[in-house]
C-alpha cells in the first residue's frame, strides 16, 4: 500500500461497503489491467489507449469524472491528453496546469495520491476547474515510472461529498504505474523515431557534401581541359572574323562559332561555381552596396529598372561578399530574362525575426508556376533553350551554406525570391 495523505482517515464501513462486489469489482480491475497491457503490446495508439482506460477507471471507482494528466518535463506543466466519456478534445487542450495550481500538480511533485473529500475546503484545489465541473470529492494519483512521475489520473465526484478508499487508491495506483510505462514506451519511441530522422538527414547531407566535393574535382579537373581548347577556338574565330571581315555566309557561321563557345565558357563558369568546396569567407559585408554591385553586374545594359529598400540598421551583416552577390547575380539575371530585359526589379531588405534578415527580390514578369517552384531549385532544372539550369541551384548552395534558406513566392503579378539569412551570416 502506498501512503495517501487524508484529511480524515478512511471509515472501516467504506471498506465494508466495498466489500459484497469486491470479487465483481477485483474482477473488472484485473480485465482492465490486462486490456490496457494487450493494448500496450499491440502497440496502439497511446491517446486512444489512455482515453478507454480513463473511462473504465471512472466507472471502477465509481467517479464522475477521470482526466489522464501528461507532465511536460521542460515547463513542468501538466497538460490533459485524455478523460473519461463527455469532454471533447477542446477542453482538453485547454487544460494546462503550473506547478501549485492545483491537486494533481502536488500529487505529482509529491509522488504520492492525494484525497479531497471536500473541494471547497481545500485551497489547492483548483476553483476554476472546481466551478466549471462542479466538483465535490477529488482523486489526484501520480503515474510512476522507475519512480518518476509521467503525469496524473484526477478524478472527480460532483454528487457528494466522498472519502476514496484505500482500496479504491490501491485499483487505480495499479492501472497507473501500467499507464505511466506505457507513456514512457511511447515518448521513447517517438524520441527514436525523431532521432532517425534526424540521422537521416545528416546522412544525405553528408552524401550531398560528398557528391558535391567530388563533382567539384571533376568539375575543375573539365573545366582546366576544356577551357584550353575554348582559349584556341576564340583565338580562331576572333583572327578569322578579322580576316573574313564578318562578311557573308562564313561570317555569320563565325558568329555562331563564337556564340556557342562563349555558351560552353559559361556552362563551366556556372558548373565550377556550383561545384565549389562551400568554404566561406565570412566578413562584415555593406549589405546595400553588395546588393546594388550584383544589380549593375546582371542588368547593366538591359532596360530593367531597379529599386532598393532596407531597413534601417541592416546596412552591414556577416556574410561571403562573393558568394552573396554571386547569388544575388543568379536571381537577378532570372528576373531579367523571365520579363524579356524590360520591366522593374524590386528588392527589399527587412528583419525576419530573431537575427534574420530577409532579402526579396520580386520582378513583374510571368512568375514561376505552383508545380515547378520545387523543381527550379534542383541543379540542371531549366525551362530555357539556353539554360543550364544551375543558377537556382548555386543560390540554394550558398545561402543554405550561410545558414539560411530560399524559397519562391507569387508575386500577383511576378515571382518574388526570398533570400532568408542569420543576421550573423555564418553557417
Ligand atoms: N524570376 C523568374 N520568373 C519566372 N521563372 C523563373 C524565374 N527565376 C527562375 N525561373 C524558372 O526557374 C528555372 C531555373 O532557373 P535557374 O536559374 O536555375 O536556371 P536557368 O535560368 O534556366 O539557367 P541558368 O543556369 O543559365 O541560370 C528557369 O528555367 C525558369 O523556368
Ligand atoms: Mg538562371
Amino acid at each position: 500500500m502506498t501512503a495517501v495523505e487524508r484529511h480524515s482517515p478512511c471509515p472501516p464501513e467504506e471498506i465494508d461497503r466495498m466489500a459484497p462486489c469486491g470479487t465483481t469489482l477485483r474482477l473488472a480491475e484485473l480485465s482492465l489491467l490486462h486490456d490496457v497491457a494487450r493494448a500496450i503490446n499491440e502497440g496502439r495508439e497511446i491517446s486512444a489507449i489512455l482515453g478507454e482506460a480513463a473511462d473504465r477507471l471512472a466507472a471502477l471507482i465509481d467517479a464522475n469524472n477521470c482526466f489522464v494528466l501528461l507532465l511536460d518535463r521542460t515547463s513542468g506543466e501538466l497538460r490533459a491528453v485524455a478523460a473519461s466519456r463527455g469532454h471533447p478534445r477542446e477542453e482538453l487542450d485547454a487544460v494546462r496546469l503550473r506547478p501549485g495550481e492545483s491537486i494533481s500538480t502536488v500529487a505529482v511533485r509529491e509522488g504520492r495520491p492525494i484525497v479531497v473529500p471536500d473541494a471547497h475546503a481545500d485551497p489547492r484545489v483548483n476553483q476554476d476547474w472546481r466551478e466549471r465541473l462542479s466538483q465535490t470529492s477529488l482523486l489526484a494519483v501520480p503515474m510512476l515510472h522507475r519512480g518518476l512521475a509521467v503525469g496524473c489520473l484526477t478524478f472527480d465526484d460532483t454528487r457528494r461529498r466522498r472519502e476514496f478508499s484505500q482500496a479504491e487508491i490501491d485499483r487505480v495506483l495499479a492501472v497507473a504505474s501500467q499507464l505511466a510505462a506505457a507513456v514512457e514506451n511511447a515518448r521513447l519511441h517517438q524520441d527514436l523515431e525523431e532521432s532517425y530522422a534526424e540521422l537521416e538527414t545528416a546522412q544525405a547531407r553528408l552524401d550531398q557534401r560528398e557528391r558535391l566535393a567530388a563533382l567539384g574535382e571533376l568539375a575543375a579537373a573539365v573545366a582546366h581541359e576544356v577551357r584550353n581548347p575554348l582559349g584556341a577556338i576564340f583565338n580562331a574565330t576572333g583572327e578569322l572574323s578579322r580576316i573574313v571581315e564578318g562578311r557573308g555566309e562564313a561570317g555569320v557561321l563565325l558568329s555562331i562559332l563564337a556564340e556557342e563557345a562563349d555558351r560552353i565558357n559559361r556552362i563551366i563558369g556556372d558548373l565550377l561555381d556550383f561545384a565549389r568546396p562551400p568554404d566561406l569567407a565570412v566578413d562584415q559585408v555593406p549589405l546595400a552596396a553588395t546588393i546594388q554591385d550584383a544589380a549593375a553586374a546582371s542588368t547593366g545594359q538591359s532596360s530593367v529598372s531597379f529599386t532598393l529598400s532596407i531597413e534601417p540598421g541592416l546596412d552591414r551583416i556577416r556574410m561571403d561578399r562573393r558568394q552573396i552577390r554571386q547569388a544575388l547575380i543568379n536571381v537577378f539575371n532570372n528576373a531579367a530574362q523571365a520579363m524579356s530585359r524590360r520591366g522593374e526589379i524590386r528588392v527589399a531588405v527587412r528583419r525576419a525575426g530573431e537575427g534574420r534578415v530577409a532579402i526579396e527580390i520580386a520582378d513583374n514578369g510571368p512568375g514561376v508556376p505552383p508545380a515547378l517552384r520545387e523543381r527550379i531549385f534542383e541543379p540542371f532544372f531549366t525551362t530555357k533553350a539556353s539554360g543550364t539550369g544551375l543558377g537556382l541551384a548555386v543560390v540554394k548552395r550558398v545561402v543554405e551554406g550561410h545558414g539560411g534558406s530560399v524559397e519562391v513566392r507569387d508575386g500577383a503579378p511576378g515571382a518574388v525570391f526570398v533570400l532568408n539569412l542569420p543576421f550573423g551570416g555564418e553557417p
